[in-house]
């Protein structure tokens, strides 16, 4: 197993990491969008790597030596939402010493990143799309508006449509918004990224915290790809580091794993690994056996779990216990054999 601890500084700290179609694809939109002045949404739940892609397209585009700022609006105070955004003029509210300009205006030539924009008040979202509309801002207190020449690029973890749908977001706005959206999928969807990850943020963990490190046994690689990272991205990277810090020993193990990871329901769901030249059918017996396992036998619960009608499970059933009677599926129990490997991580 290869040492982890890179001779030099692993270069891109803030690199974008991915290998699985998915990501393939995200940085393909990327470098696209990029060459435009579009308004590009991204979408995705926490974690996943939103302001790294709004980092990356500013990079890539023909703004990027212009200024870049990234304002999330869920850490913003309602009240001083609209002052953040478009600036405020000297006494126009109680605590304006000074005149002031906003992200807008400082962001004149360069990109502005929206984060969190689902938690923008329906006030500040018909303003908002104002300027987006006549590239002018009017700093609070102000009369003369302000053009100005800044690509937004917005993100939100939060489900637009449905706020469309109860009133909370503009749908005007959103289409607005939404000339470009990309759509990131969260890691457990993209499983294939994450050795490349986690070998990622071990080689900065190491070279930040001095450690020489043979990296993760078999056992906590096979967690690793397996475990549903509700967190994505973030929580990978944060359990790496921990494990990194921590280590016991030259390398690491599912014992080093942080209590909230290796206590997690998740660490217990099963999995299986489908062999070398297993058929549709061979994999089907082996979720409709290891579903039966999960409800004690419980046909019509199995069922249903597995989206199909208790009469087709019945069916499948019969002829799989006249094809194979090593596979005592009737009584729900699955009799290890041979030809199905399953594992159990955790
Ligand atoms: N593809 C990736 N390659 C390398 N690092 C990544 C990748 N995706 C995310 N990260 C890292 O994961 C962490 C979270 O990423 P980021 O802050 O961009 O997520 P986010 O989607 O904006 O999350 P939130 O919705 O909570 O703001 C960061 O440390 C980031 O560097
Ligand atoms: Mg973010």
């Amino acid at each position: 197993m290869q040492t982890i601890q890179p001779q030099t500084k692993p270069s891109d700290c803030n690199s974008m990491i991915g290998c699985s179609e998915a990501m393939l694809d995200i940085f393909d939109q990327i470098g696209r969008v990029a060459a435009t002045d579009a308004t590009v949404l991204i979408l995705g739940e926490s974690g996943t790597g939103k302001e790294l892609v709004a980092r990356a397209i500013h990079d890539r585009s023909n703004r990027s030596e212009g200024p870049y700022s990234a304002i999330n609006m869920a850490a913003v105070p309602k009240t001083l939402v609209e002052s953040e955004l478009f600036g405020h003029t000297k006494g126009s509210f109680t605590g304006a010493g000074t005149d002031r300009p906003g992200r807008f205006e400082a962001c004149h030539g360069g990109t502005l990143f929206i984060d969190e924009i689902g938690d923008l008040e329906l006030t500040s979202q018909a303003k908002l799309l104002r300027v987006l509309e006549d590239h002018r801002i009017t700093p609070i207190g102000s009369n003369d508006g302000k053009q100005v020449d800044v690509r937004v690029l917005a993100a939100t973890s939060r489900n637009l449509d449905q706020m469309i749908g109860d009133g909370s977001f503009r749908e005007d706005l959103y289409y607005r918004l939404n000339v470009v959206a990309l759509r990131i999928p969260p890691l457990r969807q993209r499983q294939g990224d994450i050795p490349l990850l986690a070998r990622h943020f071990l080689e900065m963990s190491c070279w930040t915290n001095h450690r020489e490190l043979l990296g993760p046994d078999a056992e906590l690689w096979r967690f690793l790809q397996n475990y549903q990272w509700p967190g994505n991205v973030r929580q990978l990277r944060n359990c790496i580091e921990s494990m990194v810090v921590l280590a016991k020993g030259p390398t690491l193990t599912i014992d080093d794993l942080p209590a909230m990871v290796r206590r997690a329901p998740d660490a217990s769901r099963s999995f299986f690994e489908i062999p070398e030249g297993y058929t549709l059918a061979d994999i089907e017996r082996v979720v409709v056996g290891q579903t039966l396992r999960h409800f004690s036998g419980r046909r019509t619960e199995a069922a249903e779990s597995l989206g199909i009608s208790i009469r087709t499970l019945q069916r499948k059933l019969k002829r799989w216990e006249t094809d194979d009677a090593g596979l005592n599926l009737s009584e729900g129990v699955y009799c290890a054999s041979d030809r199905y490997a399953f594992a159990t991580s955790g």
